[in-house]
């Protein structure tokens, strides 16, 4: 099963798409007395995303009371309240400016004494909240999604892992120091991402058009995790017209 991919004009318009899905999932839910599970993800890529929900929260009344979130990954060895770590990233530019219920935003731990432990437990709150109904994805130039740095396998799980050099550069701009990108992380696993109900990967600009090209043309293997997205039956890639521009 391919993944569809919608060329939007601009990032902008992507991001109002994806999260007019997202209030769609919502009502449904509420419509049924179910709770909508989350799946989210950090990055440059989906703040449009987070504040077009904030715009719809506040403008349209939007609630989110009846929401669940589960977060794709944390850097290890950064609590929640270094501004450097996603729990916090999550913080700002999304939770605080919501009617999330208390306890209902999960992001892995990056500090667990006991991760084995930890990333089952993270499993198992996935499992327990009924699965995930909607994953946001961003796309990292090694065709890492969350942290899944190749080579990643189809049935990876919640875990730790190291991250690739081109990583902590790309992701460097977010620290006082270069040197200070932790070298590891937490993440969700390969499998845990394919097994959400529905996939919405959103990415933006030039400098992703050469890998959301192999994503999409490469057969699915561990050394460009991305390329696993091909295999879920409802995987949507949302691009500008840049990061088309290799397809
Ligand atoms: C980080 C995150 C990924 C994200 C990627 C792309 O490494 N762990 O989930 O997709 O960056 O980041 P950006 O959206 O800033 O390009």
């Amino acid at each position: 099963m391919a993944a569809l991919v919608l060329v939007h004009a601009d990032k902008q318009a992507a991001s109002v798409a994806v999260a007019t899905t997202i209030r769609d999932l919502i009502r449904r839910r509420n419509a049924e007395g179910r709770t909508a599970v989350l799946g989210l993800a950090t990055g440059s890529t989906p703040l449009p995303l987070y504040a077009e929900l904030v715009r719809l929260h506040r403008a349209e009344g939007l609630s989110f009371q009846n929401v669940v979130t589960f977060n794709l990954d944390e850097y290890e060895g950064l609590t929640g309240e270094r501004p450097e770590s996603y729990r916090y990233f999550m913080e700002e530019h999304l939770f605080r400016h919501l009617d999330l219920r208390p306890g209902s935003t999960h992001v892995p731990d990056g500090i667990a004494a006991d991760q084995t432990r930890a990333c089952a437990a993270y499993e198992q709150a996935i499992r327990d909240a009924g699965g995930l109904d909607l994953q946001i994805l961003g796309i990292g130039r090694t065709g890492h999604i969350g942290f899944n740095e190749p080579p990643s396998a189809a049935d990876s799980r919640t875990r730790r892992v190291h991250l690739d050099a081109v990583t902590r550069r790309d992701n460097a701009s977010f620290f006082a120091r270069p040197e200070d990108v932790p070298h590891g992380a937490v993440t969700m696993g390969v499998a845990t991402i394919l097994e959400a109900r529905q996939v919405e990967l959103l990415a933006f600009g030039p400098a992703k058009a050469e890998i959301i090209r192999r994503a999409l043309s490469e057969s699915p293997h561990a050394a460009c995790p991305a390329t696993w997205l091909q295999l879920h039956p409802a995987c949507t890639f949302h691009l500008d017209p840049a990061a088309n521009a290799a397809l």
